[in-house]
């Protein structure tokens, strides 16, 4: 498709600040990633109900709803992982233009995809938060029985297995899963997120 028969429309619609205005918030994209097990999608429904009991509107995006509907065609090599993540970043911007407070739980195992991501999304609106637990402990939860099947040769690609994480180098924030409880790991992304989200007066 020729881009030059594209024509966006961007000055007549309704602005992001019109948005917020309305819901009485400042929108984010809080991006958390971490191996599968981690607690990422425990946190972010966590920190999603505790939002939503204050009147704040979010959305959240999640790696295997995501990966049922609009990414049911994508696999998990590393083309398609980037892939995954870029539409993804696509669609947290819309939710942000729309301003709207975006959860995300995806692994995106690797600084170029979390980079890309970022740059999709814009710097100051990407709030990185890593979900840090050592492989053993992710293994032993095995909430989903994948690890167990990656281990015996079942699932091919399967972060932490046969397929890298790189943990970020400078996130927002760490929760290491393994020495909080859910709780106190809810809480402290709150403890981050509410200051980012304020409508200021
Ligand atoms: S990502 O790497 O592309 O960011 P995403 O977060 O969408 O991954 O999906 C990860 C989820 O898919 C995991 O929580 C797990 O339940 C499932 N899954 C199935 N196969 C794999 C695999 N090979 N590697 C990682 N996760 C997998």
């Amino acid at each position: 498709m020729k881009s030059e028969n594209i024509h966006p429309i961007f000055n007549s619609i309704l602005n992001r600040e019109d948005k917020e205005k309305l819901l009485n918030q400042k929108a984010k994209v809080i991006w958390l990633t971490g191996l599968s097990g981690s607690g990422k999608s425990t946190i972010a429904c966590g920190l999603e109900k505790k939002l939503h009991e204050q009147g704040y509107l979010t959305q959240l995006l999640d790696g295997d709803n995501v990966r049922t509907g609009i990414n049911n065609n994508l696999s998990f090599t590393n083309e398609d992982r980037v892939e995954n993540i870029r539409r993804i970043a696509e669609v947290s911007k819309l939710f942000l233009e729309c301003g709207i407070i975006t959860i995300n739980s995806f692994v995106s195992p690797s600084r170029f995809i979390r980079n890309k991501a970022k740059q999709i999304i814009g710097d100051d609106d990407f709030i990185e938060v890593y979900v840090s637990v050592p492989l053993e402990v992710a293994e032993s939860r095995d909430v989903k029985g994948l690890y167990k099947k990656a281990r015996k040769g079942e699932i091919a690609n399967f972060t932490g297995i046969d397929s890298p994480f790189e943990a970020p180098e400078s996130p927002d924030l760490i929760i290491e899963t393994d020495n909080l409880t859910i709780d106190e790991s809810i809480n402290k992304l709150y403890d981050l997120v509410i200051d980012l989200i304020q409508a200021v007066e």
